[in-house]
């Protein structure tokens, strides 16, 4: 109930002029992101590879309304890619891009613009050595997601998906993108979604993940399990042993700032973890819905408003 009205309030851009402006914000939004330059995106980059995780990064940005800073993501994105080849980081640390910051949602032509600028960054990425994952936004935006990873993954097989279990569809889809080769993110889903697409009770998604989980790790495509909720990591590990799944053929993900305790043990525990780590100063959107899934953060985001954070 809160989650859905902070995500509903958001949207309003008088809430967003006072919470961007907001005195106090910016340690709550290193809490989350890397910072605002690729410089210090590889900063982090290094210290969470030199510690044992893997990364991927998401240079922060969404519903682009200009052809023009679609093109600008574009280039940040090969730009870092770059940086992480000659950093000796593109093993270790992959992309993460939204489609509607490289121009999805651009009125006529968006998805074609959005699916070269994807394609652009693909071939970056194939050059210096590491895959790219399509994050997946609105349900709306879902088929059109998935026909673009259908034509990257002619070019670029290792291209990647998420799925969020809170969509009824995701089951299916996890049987589609099961098969060898596929890499797909399972996570439940944040953003606004309405009852006739999405389950609303947490339980319903929780149950929903586990069906889905089941589904990918006895596919034959390497599932990348995104959730900080202790309970399915603990159903995951079981079912990695059920199943006969190796170290190396799945991965544990988590967001950068969050869990980072639980991070440590899977990690230690000889699990393959990879970190989210998003940068960049379009912040925004990424941080209201790190708010909506956790009253606490709400809380340090009012008292940063207030000037007291
Ligand atoms: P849940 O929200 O139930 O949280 C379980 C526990 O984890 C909480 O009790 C708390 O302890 C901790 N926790 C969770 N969120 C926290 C936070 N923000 N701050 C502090 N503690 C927190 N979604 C999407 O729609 N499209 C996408 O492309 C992606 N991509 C993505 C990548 C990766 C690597 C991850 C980990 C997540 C996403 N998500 C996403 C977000 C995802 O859908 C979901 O909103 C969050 O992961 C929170 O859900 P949990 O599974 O962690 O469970």
């Amino acid at each position: 109930m809160l989650r859905r009205a902070l995500l509903t309030v958001s949207a309003n851009p008088a809430i967003k002029n006072l919470a961007t402006t907001a005195p106090g914000i910016s340690a709550l939004v290193t809490k989350f992101a890397a910072g605002e330059t690729t410089h210090e995106a590889i900063g982090v980059t290094n210290e969470l590879v030199s510690q044992g995780f893997l990364v991927t990064l998401d240079h922060l940005g969404e519903d682009t309304t200009d052809v023009g800073t679609a093109v600008i993501i574009r280039d940040a994105y090969v730009e870092l890619l770059q940086r992480l080849g000659r950093a000796q980081l593109a093993r270790h640390a992959e992309v993460s891009v939204k489609l509607s910051a490289v121009g999805q949602a651009l009125p006529g032509d968006g998805p074609q613009i959005a699916t070269d600028h994807a394609r652009r960054i693909c071939e970056v990425a194939r050059d210096v050595g590491t895959t790219v994952t399509l994050d997946m936004e609105d349900h709306t935006t879902a088929d059109l997601t998935l026909s673009t990873l259908a034509q990257l993954r002619e070019d670029f097989p290792h291209t990647g998906a998420v799925l969020q279990a809170y969509l009824h569809r995701t089951e299916a889809d996890c049987r589609d993108l099961s098969n060898a080769g596929s890499r797909v993110r399972l996570c439940k889903g944040a953003y606004n979604e309405p009852p006739s697409v999405a389950f609303q009770r947490r339980d319903e998604v929780d149950l929903s993940y586990v069906r889905c989980l089941k589904v990918l790790l006895q596919g034959e495509g390497y599932p990348m399990i995104a959730t900080h909720d202790s309970r399915l990591i603990s159903v995951a590990e079981a079912l990695c042993t059920r199943y006969g799944r190796k170290p190396d053929d799945h991965e544990f993900q988590m967001l950068y700032g969050v869990r980072r305790r639980e991070q440590r043990r899977l990690a230690e525990a000889g699990k393959q973890v990879r970190v989210y780590v998003p940068y960049g100063s379009e912040w925004y959107g990424y941080l209201v819905r790190r708010m909506a899934e956790r009253p606490a953060n709400l809380m340090l985001g009012i008292r940063a408003m207030l000037g007291r954070g």
